[in-house]
């Protein structure tokens, strides 16, 4: 399997860089918030954890090839970074899915930024033959249900890990 490679990404005054382990200071800064793990489970991640997290994610792909991994930072002007937007892209037959994920620091958060920077990698991915676009969001977290929303996807009966699949373009099974 071949996956894309994530690229530098603009949309208004927001520019999205792919990830690099280089990111891991400034980011555990942007993570630290325990708000930001309301929902989601988990915790301020150390920049130890971080830097080994980012490690593998620059790798850009499951060590099975059978998915792929794009992040990005997003960074607001003149340089700072707020949040960030990942997808995991996998094949189901002929139609290649991404499951996209994003967080914004508290800071930064009711400008629309998840919004428009998870719309400028769907758009991208898009333009790349990703056919479906999933998020698996928990049913309380009204603010990510209204990103999803407005990123043109709807939810769906199927719960995972307590988490409802959310998807746009042509129904897959599984
Ligand atoms: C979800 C998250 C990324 C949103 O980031 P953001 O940059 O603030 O998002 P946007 O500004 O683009 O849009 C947020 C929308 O939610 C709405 N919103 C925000 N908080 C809300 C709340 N508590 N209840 C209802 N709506 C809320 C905003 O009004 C906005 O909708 P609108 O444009 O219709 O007014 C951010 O809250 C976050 O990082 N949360 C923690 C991590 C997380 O849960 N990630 C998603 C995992 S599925």
């Amino acid at each position: 399997m071949t996956w894309p490679s994530a690229e530098p990404l603009t949309t208004g005054d927001l520019r999205l860089e792919p990830l690099r382990v280089a990111d891991a200071e400034e980011m555990a800064g942007v993570l630290a918030d325990e708000s930001l793990y309301r929902f989601t489970g988990g915790s301020a991640p150390s920049l130890s954890r971080l830097r080994a997290r980012y490690r593998s994610q620059v790798r850009g792909a499951s060590s099975d090839g059978t998915q792929g991994w794009l992040n990005w930072v997003v960074r607001v002007a003149p340089d700072r970074a707020a949040g960030f937007v990942q997808a995991t892209l996998e094949d189901h037959g002929p139609v290649r899915v991404a499951s996209l994920g994003w967080v914004v620091g508290p800071a930064w958060q009711g400008r629309g930024i998840a919004t428009r920077a998870a719309g400028a990698v769907l758009g991208w991915l898009a333009s790349r033959g990703v056919a479906e676009f999933r998020a698996y969001i928990h049913p309380d977290n009204a603010a990510s249900q209204r990103v999803a929303a407005k990123l043109g996807l709807r939810p769906t009966a199927l719960v995972l890990d307590g988490e409802v699949r959310w998807v746009s373009g042509p129904h897959t099974p599984g």
